[in-house]
């Protein structure tokens, strides 16, 4: 086969024109696609296998097709294969080099395959690859985040609802609050990983395909427990990338969470952490300023993953059965949301380890002068009085005390037992900041130090039984 033939005999059979370069322009994908090559390799390395083993193409050209695509899977790893973008995308490049080298045998390898299915097979492939290192980074963010809650042990920090003060809470809680989260995202990639089951190949264009193939060999060679049930889904759905682009899109969201009370813990204003000087940036213009960039950069980069997320969707959404060429455009976000969180995981998770607290002025903070009030409504509560009851009178103590300028432990017995008839003279004395925080303990989600560290005891089993299951 000549160089022109093998080119066109690539690219199309119908058409008579070349093709309109504003058209080719827009259907170039190899710029990004070329991502898949490792899969899209071993995808076809297990389709030659096969088609030698069924027949349909002779031992000696299956083992000059393997041969080849293992050639070109080592001048892919090193950078040199030469792309051609007038391939447009990494199937055909491939093909193309396969047949360049090794002859007429190299035009077998798309026997009873299409693109449509070649492509939903790199996809999971690539998803399955990405997993692993994701889940990864996810874990090793997670531990930061058990171990500075153990770091910092006890320590009081003043919990806010609206941004506003709100009740003593333990900054290791605040800090599991996001172990939580993450935990839960983990959970998620998990069950992708569970789903991503069936193997495509030989769902061809869209019908199937009535050559004598073995798709249950290539399943088993690339370790898929079982075959696409219905072919047209296997072309056209793309709801596995849109799970992972969900997952990476929560997971920025819960990370830009995090981002931005490291933004506010680290202001003057807050003043309750600092960042090392390695973590944080100056101004071009201000030479005092210690800028929390890599904090904003996270908050920022969440934007895209949930861009990501929303292209796919609306690219998918008005499809009509089966392959459309709009399914092209699934790439890019997907790549886009895979270095994203290839940059912020392990960033958060110096954030993570690099925080330093200022714990002397969090538990100044949190033994605020009002934060008992709560404690006090329920200790009237438990002296009978209806708790709306007890609200009221308790909002109207610190009104008073607000106008006078003193806490609410400052508060004269008398002066309590006229605005709560049903409270115990000393009890504001006992509802210390610790008496505070060990009280909320019947709940095991309570932020009680015994809680807290039975939690942080929890997560850090949890990270090793999944460690030592060889999730990572
Ligand atoms: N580059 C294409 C994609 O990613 C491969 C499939 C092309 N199929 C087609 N019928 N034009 O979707």
């Amino acid at each position: 086969m000549t160089e022109a033939e093998n080119k066109r005999s690539l690219a199309s059979s119908r058409q008579t024109q070349a093709m309109d370069p504003c058209l080719a322009q827009a259907g170039v994908s190899v710029g990004f696609d070329q991502r898949l090559a490792p899969q899209d390799l071993a995808g076809s390395i297990a389709h030659a296998r096969m088609l030698g083993a069924t027949g349909l193409v002779s031992p000696e050209e299956s083992r000059l097709m393997v041969e080849g695509l293992t050639r070109l899977a080592e001048e892919t790893r090193e950078g040199t294969f030469p792309w051609d973008p007038a391939l447009e995308d990494v199937h055909m490049n491939l093909e193309k080099a396969l047949t360049d080298r090794i002859g007429p045998a190299g035009a077998k390898l798309h026997t009873a395959r299409s693109r449509n299915d070649q492509v939903a097979l790199d996809e999971r492939l690539y998803l399955r690859d990405v997993i692993g290192q994701v889940t990864k980074d996810l874990w090793d963010l997670r531990a930061s985040l058990t171990a500075k809650a153990e770091a910092v042990g006890e320590a009081p920090m003043p919990g806010y609802t609206h941004l506003q003060r709100a009740q003593p809470i333990l900054l290791a809680h605040h800090l599991l609050a996001y172990y939580q989260m993450l935990k839960r995202d983990a959970g998620r990639l998990r069950d992708l990983a569970a789903r991503l089951t069936e193997m495509p190949l030989g769902s061809g264009a869209l019908a199937g395909t009535g050559l004598p193939i073995r798709a249950d060999w290539v399943a088993e060679e690339l370790g898929f427990p079982e075959l696409a049930a219905n072919s047209l889904d296997a072309v056209a759905s793309r709801d596995l990338l849109i799970e992972f682009l969900a997952f990476g899109a929560i997971l920025m969201t819960h990370l830009s969470r995090f981002a931005e009370d490291l933004v506010l813990w680290c202001s003057t204003e807050f003043g309750l952490a600092e960042l090392p000087d390695s973590l944080t940036t100056s101004s071009s213009m201000m030479p005092q300023k210690k800028n929390p960039d890599g904090a904003e950069l996270i908050r920022g980069k969440a934007g895209r993953a949930i861009g990501n997320l929303v292209t796919l969707l609306t690219v998918v959404k008005g499809l009509p059965m089966s392959y459309n060429r709009d399914l092209q455009e699934d790439k890019e976000p997907l790549f886009d949301t895979v270095d994203t969180l290839a940059l912020a995981l392990p960033l958060a998770t110096r954030l993570v380890e690099g925080l330093e607290f200022r714990l002397e002025r969090l538990r100044l903070l949190a033994d605020d002068p009002y934060t008992a009030a709560t404690d006090l409504a329920d200790h009237l509560v438990r002296r009978g009085e209806p708790f709306r009851v007890a609200h009221r009178q308790v909002g109207a103590l610190v009104a008073h005390c607000w106008a006078k300028k003193i806490g609410l432990r400052d508060v004269e017995p008398e002066v309590l037992v006229s605005f709560c008839p049903k409270a115990e003279p000393q009890v504001l004395q006992g509802l210390t900041l610790e008496a505070l925080l060990v009280a909320r303990d019947k709940t095991p989600g309570g932020v009680a130090p015994r809680l807290v560290a039975e939690r942080t005891r929890q997560a850090k089993a949890e990270l090793a039984a999944e460690k030592e299951r060889g999730r990572l």
